[in-house]
């Protein structure tokens, strides 16, 4: 069968969508682009209002494609969840139906839905355990990396756990990946060891709180820290990451673990959502900004170079403009290197629906103008401080523009930077996607560095 998988939304989906066309290629099945493609599968995403209208406008959209007797559309991912088998009313070339803790069974129900053209499917129940997923493994001691992994040469994704117990007043995803649920240490070491022996150069450990893992199991596996520490020794890891954190959880062992993993990179995705400490209460994120700073300082001690990255949210409930200014300090204080900013949403069934008052649209836009603005410049500030610097690039794939007289490639550094590298004489690209490469810093962009080649490849 000829499929193709349409993803939206977080690094989560974008792995669950990597495993599944692995999945489907070992069942024979083969991946295609939209156009030749019989079977369609949209890995969807809720947690703002945009990202969920976009399912609709795709669901038209391939509508007409779906010319053929069986021909059909698979729904997968938090949409699904959140609407379930309303998608098999509302549209007819939709068949398949699978929410979060749907997905391990997705390949068998797509071959059977493909055989069986009268039958539709919705798997929507949620599990008590985090459902462990046949096939589309990497297989250990091979040359040639299975697709699926191979989108970024050297770099794969591991998901450690699945789901969110923290019920933040503005958040969808508890609704639709369900209450968390902790992966076994054991099933996630031994597919990093794997991945490792297939030739994967770094690792980032997947979660919607990763820092929450193994509570659920009340002391009867690992704590985040221990796995990091156990992940870490692994022979031949060079990089490991990991996202994304509440700062409520953030153990002092994994603040640690930044000042003494020589593999774990120096960089943090930290959401802070809001610096005023009246609206983080409204959120119920658990923390204030004396809390969150003081980790921040913690995290700089343990390692000085840390590149932290933030989550905003503006025009929450209630949020008047000292509340914005609180924010707008506190983006002073810390100085990201880089941050996803939103205007506050409503999304169905969470608790800020009910609170008031409600941000004008205005508001909450200027707020989110000028709060990107000012991120720009510190973004700009803080690549600018790193030019002259030496450091090693993990190269990814062909820049967007390329020069004359060479190759230019894309890749990062460790703290997560985006680097693009030149590559004198150079003609046979495919042969540096993995590798890594010390690099000199030239020139700060606005989003990006330029690294001079120093010494070659490995
Ligand atoms: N409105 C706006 N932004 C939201 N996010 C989550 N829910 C909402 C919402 N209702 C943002 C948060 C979160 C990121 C993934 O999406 O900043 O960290
Ligand atoms: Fe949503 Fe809060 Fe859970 Fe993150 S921690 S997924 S923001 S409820």
């Amino acid at each position: 069968m000829k499929f193709t998988v349409l993803t939206f939304g977080c690094q989560m989906n974008v792995h669950d969508s990597d495993w599944l066309i692995r999945a489907m290629e070992s069942r024979g099945w083969t991946a295609v682009d939209e156009s030749e493609a019989n079977i369609f599968v949209i890995n969807t995403c809720s947690v703002r209002d945009k990202p969920e209208q976009k399912v609709y406008s795709v669901l038209g959209r391939l509508a007409p494609l779906c010319k053929n007797t069986g021909d059909f559309v698979a729904v997968g991912g938090c949409v699904a969840q959140q609407i379930g088998d309303g998608f098999l009313e509302k549209f007819p070339h939709v068949r398949l139906v699978f929410g979060s803790d749907g997905i391990a069974q997705a390949p068998a129900a797509l071959e059977d839905l493909a055989q069986n053209h009268e039958k539709r499917l919705v798997l929507n129940d949620f599990l008590s355990e985090y459902p462990e997923r046949e096939g589309g493994e990497v297989l250990p001691n091979t040359d040639l990396l299975p697709p699926g992994i191979g989108t970024i040469p050297g770099q794969a994704f591991v998901n450690i756990m699945q789901g969110c117990d923290n019920f933040c007043a503005y958040c969808i995803v508890p609704y639709t990946r369900g209450r968390q649920k902790s992966r076994s240490s054991e099933a996630i070491i031994n597919e990093c060891k794997s991945l490792v022996k297939a030739g994967i150069r770094e690792i980032t450990l997947l979660g919607q709180n990763v820092n929450s893992f193994g509570i659920d199991k009340k002391g009867k596996d690992l704590s985040f820290a221990e796995l990091l520490y156990k992940i870490s020794d692994i022979n031949g890891l060079e990089r490991i990451r990991f996202t994304t954190s509440h700062p409520k959880d953030i153990a002092p062992e994994v603040v640690r673990a930044f000042g003494e993993l020589h593999n774990l990179c120096p960089s943090l995705h930290l959401p802070v959502q809001s610096g005023s400490d009246n609206i983080l209460k409204k959120m119920g994120r658990k923390y204030d900004r004396t809390r969150y700073l003081q980790i921040v300082d913690d995290l700089r001690k343990a390692c000085p170079d840390i590149a932290l990255t933030t989550d905003l949210i503006v025009g929450f409930p209630g949020e008047t403009d000292e509340d914005f200014e609180q924010t707008m300090d506190i983006m002073e204080r810390v100085r990201y290197e880089s941050s996803f900013s939103f205007k506050y949403s409503d999304r169905p069934g969470v608790a800020a629906v009910k609170m008031q008052p409600k941000v004008s649209e205005d508001v909450a836009q200027s707020r989110l103008a000028r709060l990107q603005e000012r991120q720009k410049s510190i973004t700009r500030e803080s690549l600018d401080d790193l030019v002259e610097r030496e450091m090693v690039i993990l190269l990814e794939r062909p820049s967007r523009r390329q020069p004359s007289g060479g190759i230019s490639w894309r890749g990062k550094d460790m703290g997560g930077r985006v680097v693009n590298v030149y590559f004198a004489g150079y003609t046979d690209e495919k042969t540096l996607g993995g590798k890594m490469v010390k690099v000199k810093i030239i020139e700060a962009k606005n989003h990006s560095l330029i690294g001079a080649k120093v010494g070659e490849p490995w």
